[in-house]
């Protein structure tokens, strides 16, 4: 059951042309399929059995050159058909039945409010024909599309429209050619009632490109800014990367029924509607935000993806690492970069440092999976973007688009290895990737320690530097990484010192990169007069744990005056983790509280009265750190604990600077006309900063105002900012009034209607359990509905001290709603599931309790996706 990449074969057959004949029904599409086929030439003609991959299909009728089949000419199973003794060269013509309006999977040809669309990566076109469904069989497509006008009077798929036309029985049909080779994951058939908004962009050569966005026709004036974003992306991409777009026409479809948020398909991306529709009154600016990133990622695919994919699904970060690794860049350009990368940092220790420690850590290059959809995960996609841009910090900006560009032109065309990616980046950079190759194959965050010494009487400055790194499942021992350092020295007024290494001539520069490669290594700085604060790890230049016994009077200093906007944030978050652990020490050990420390009150409260810098940063640096971030901290978690102690140390800084938090919400809190700019988004981001901490203690005066806020907001990231601080006031009248008045108002908009669900179940109060028991009853709650789904489940399973009750009801509730989910979606099902896995590292009580609900789990009927999820958890 379990694949390995040590097993890699070539392909026995390749395809030489694939043509498809679609006719459309929801309960009885009919495919016919032709294949020109050849076997492999590197098989020398050695002739194998041809196995074609299929499942879920049934089967209608095989022929091979023109002659049918007889059922003892093939063979035909769950998951395949097989072909024993073919001719060299072969044309084979195949058709299949599907049912896409029952395919409640959401993968291969599906219906989503009557729109037929698909989903084939990784391995949905099986379930589409037969088919060698692997991304190293590379075909040229013509597919043919016939439906009926009423029902789908849109017919798309990728590449250029070639034919188009009525026919005698009143249906009609769309020929599309794609004249690139590709593999059958990037495949895309989408039919249906849609509306199309057009624009257009002339490339650097000059060629124009027609881009259009489909949607129903309710949502016809939410494409604006996904069709801004897509301009900008292709804009950005020809001037830093210098890469023009291909075909004549990019086509970009919008659908409610979505596993993931988009697919690159080629010249036809099919979206999650939450990453394309957008108007102020209805996306928040992180909505805004998250479509920017998602068209950009999508498009940057056609090259880094579609013209150069992967060999085998093991390579799958050779394109999502180096994709995510773009599109970052793209925003930082966009936004406030600095915030960008504190935000990425962020996540990556929200959700990849766990998976690393936990038990489905895996490399970036995994060496075996069970179900490949399992491995779509933030190690592949936020760590490989990590390893990408460590390169780009070794090898500086100019080299580092060299090197990609020396492996696109490279393997333009072809399915391509991370060894392929890395060998290009070592030529172009000329430098020694050797070392650096461990992390495509060791899982684990590594660990670095840091010690300084200042020796006054040699004016000498020294880093002993060591690095280890944990056991994770498979790799008990790993071998020293490859780490880029960028540090710089802070000599007491604040500003950089010039750093002049033992081995350099002169001082030079004051930032530095430097290569930490073994296990333990040294690096010592002269001529430093004084005695310089350290900062390390600037722009969080290494995916690790880094330990160094900061003082807290050097965190706050180097808060208050780091030149690097990322290590300003982050003494910050230092300094609170350090005081938030302690108070959670001395909670468990049931000692008197000693509250926060001043130097950190005052430091906090200096943040939120500077006047100068970006507000987006400021809003950064007030927020604590997250209660999944402390909890990764201890050893023993006991999510309930941890939420009191934020929740004490919130009011803490309340209560000694309220009256500041009101002068900062009063002075940014003016409305005005709708702006993405990063000045408008900063001032919101502290507006609803300050408004929520405010509103942990809310007077009269207070919940009025916020009352307003909501009421005359005129943007939804005002209104469901003061909507979230109103869902909390468990004892006011109003909490009832919001949460009807925003139900009422926008409940025939899913995605709004969504997030009233998931903010309903955020809330942090106790009985917000009892809210989600009644929301799952609600009759806009469903499970087929992956959004919907994940609005009121994923946000339960976020809510740790909710979702961790003491009486494991928390765990069974999410448990029986994923086995529900199994039976229809089984790739989300078991990404939901990844809250269940997490129960080594809980105090005692609470671990035996979501164990037993594992174990129960484990005896049952499961997916394949849910049941290597479950399984390796309790291995
Ligand atoms: N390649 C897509 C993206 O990153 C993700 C598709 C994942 N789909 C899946 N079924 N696992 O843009
Ligand atoms: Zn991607």
């Amino acid at each position: 059951q379990t694949k390995y990449l040590k097993d890699y074969l070539t392909p026995a057959y390749l395809v030489d042309q694939v043509e498809l004949d679609f006719y459309l029904s929801p309960t009885a599409t009919q495919v016919a399929s032709t294949l020109a086929l050849r076997l492999n030439p590197d098989r020398n003609g050695v002739i194998e059995p041809l196995v074609l991959d299929g499942e879920h299909l049934q089967l209608v009728a095989v022929e091979v050159d023109g002659v049918s089949l007889e059922p003892a000419d093939y063979q035909c199973d769950d998951v395949s058909l097989t072909i024993p003794a073919p001719p060299a060269q072969l044309t084979v013509h195949i058709i299949t039945r599907i049912d896409p309006l029952n395919n409640t999977a959401l993968e291969g040809l599906y219906q989503s409010n009557g729109i037929f669309c698909t989903q084939c990566e990784p391995e949905g076109f099986r379930k589409i024909t037969y088919y060698p469904d692997r991304p190293d069989v590379l075909a040229p497509f013509r597919v043919r599309i016939e439906g009926e006008p009423a029902d789908c009077p849109v017919l798309l798929s990728n590449g250029n429209l070639v034919d188009q036309g009525v026919l005698d029985d009143g249906r009609h049909f769309a020929c599309w050619e794609d004249p690139f080779p590709k593999p059958s994951y990037l495949f895309a058939l989408v039919a249906g009632n849609l509306v199309c908004l057009e624009d257009h962009f002339i490339t650097l050569s000059e060629r124009r490109v027609l881009l259009q966005i489909f949607v129903e026709e309710r949502n016809r004036n939410d494409c604006d800014f996904a069709m801004e974003s897509l301009k900008k992306a292709m804009k950005w991409e020809e001037q830093v990367y210098g890469l023009e777009y291909d075909l004549d026409r990019y086509m970009i479809v919008a659908v409610d029924d979505f596993n993931m948020g988009a697919m690159e398909n080629k010249g036809l991306n099919v979206f999650n509607s939450k990453y394309v529709l957008a108007r102020p009154e209805t996306a928040t600016d992180n909505d805004y935000l998250g479509i920017e990133a998602v068209i950009a990622h999508e498009y940057f695919h056609n090259w880094t993806g579609n013209r150069v994919t992967c060999r085998d699904w093991f390579q799958l970060s050779l394109k999502e690492g180096l994709t995510v690794l773009r599109d970052q860049q793209f925003s930082a350009d966009m936004q406030s970069a600095a915030v960008k990368r504190i935000d990425d940092v962020a996540l990556l220790r929200q959700y990849q440092f766990p998976e690393d420690a936990g038990p489905m850590a895996h490399p970036v290059r995994p060496e075996s999976y069970v179900e490949i959809n399992n491995f779509y995960t933030t190690t592949i996609y936020n760590k490989g973007a990590e390893v990408i841009r460590m390169l780009e910090t070794l090898l500086g900006r100019e080299r580092f688009v060299e090197g990609v560009r020396l492996y696109l032109k490279r393997h333009d065309g072809q399915a391509a290895t991370c060894e392929d990616f890395v060998a290009a980046l070592e030529q172009a950079g000329e430098v020694d990737l050797t070392r650096f190759r461990r992390w495509y194959t060791q899982a684990g965050t590594p660990e670095v320690q840091v010690v300084c010494h200042y020796d006054c009487a040699t004016q000498t400055f020294t880093l002993d530097c060591q690095q280890s790194c944990p056991a994770t499942p498979g790799q008990p021992d790993k071998e020293p990484f490859h780490l880029p350092l960028v540090m710089g020295l802070l000599g007491h007024d604040g500003t950089d010192l010039a750093l002049q290494l033992a081995s350099d001539e002169a001082p030079g520069g004051t930032s530095r990169v430097l290569e930490l490669t073994q296990s333990r290594q040294q690096f010592s700085f002269v001529g430093v007069q004084e005695q310089p604060v350290l900062s390390l790890l600037r722009g969080f230049s290494a995916p690790v744990r880094l330990t160094m016994e900061d003082r807290p009077e050097d965190l706050a200093f180097r808060m208050a005056y780091d030149s690097d906007p990322f290590n300003r944030w982050e003494a910050g978050q230092q300094l609170s983790v350090a005081e938030l652990l302690q108070l959670y020490r001395q909670q468990l050990e049931g000692q008197l509280s000693t509250g926060l420390s001043q130097v950190f009150v005052d430091a906090w409260g200096v943040v939120l009265t500077d006047n100068e810098a970006d507000e987006s940063l400021l809003a950064r640096m007030l927020q604590l750190p997250s209660e999944q971030y402390l909890a990764d901290q201890l050893d023993e978690v006991d999510p309930q604990r941890i939420r009191a102690v934020r929740e004490q140390a919130l009011r803490h800084l309340l209560s000694v600077h309220r009256e500041k938090l009101l002068q900062c919400y009063d002075r940014y809190s003016s409305a005005g006309e709708y702006s993405l700019n990063p000045v408008a988004v900063g001032r919101r981001r502290l507006v609803h900063g300050c408004l929520s901490l405010l509103m942990l203690e809310p007077d009269e005066l207070l919940q009025d105002r916020c009352l307003r806020h909501y009421q005359q907001a005129g943007n939804m990231t005002d209104r469901l900012a003061a909507f979230a601080a109103l869902v909390d006031c468990r004892q006011s009248p109003l909490r009832d009034q919001v949460k009807e008045d925003f139900y009422r108002q926008w409940k025939h908009y899913p995605l709004l209607l969504d997030k009233w669900f998931s903010t309903l179940a955020s809330g942090r109060h106790e009985n917000t359990f009892f809210e989600i028991e009644r929301l799952l009853l609600h009759p806009d709650f469903t499970l087929s509905n992956p959004n919907r789904a994940r609005s009121l489940l994923g946000a339960f399973a976020q809510n740790l001290a909710v979702f961790h009750r003491q009486d494991g009801n928390g765990y069974r509730l999410l448990t029986e709603q994923i086995r529900r989910l199994d039976k229809r979606n089984p790739q989300v099902a078991a990404r939901m599931a990844t809250p269940l896995t997490r129960w080594k590292r809980l105090e005692p009580q609470r671990r035996a309790l979501l164990r037993e609900e594992l174990v129960a789990l484990q005896q049952e009927n499961l997916s394949r996706d849910l049941y290597e999820i479950v399984n390796k958890s309790l291995v």
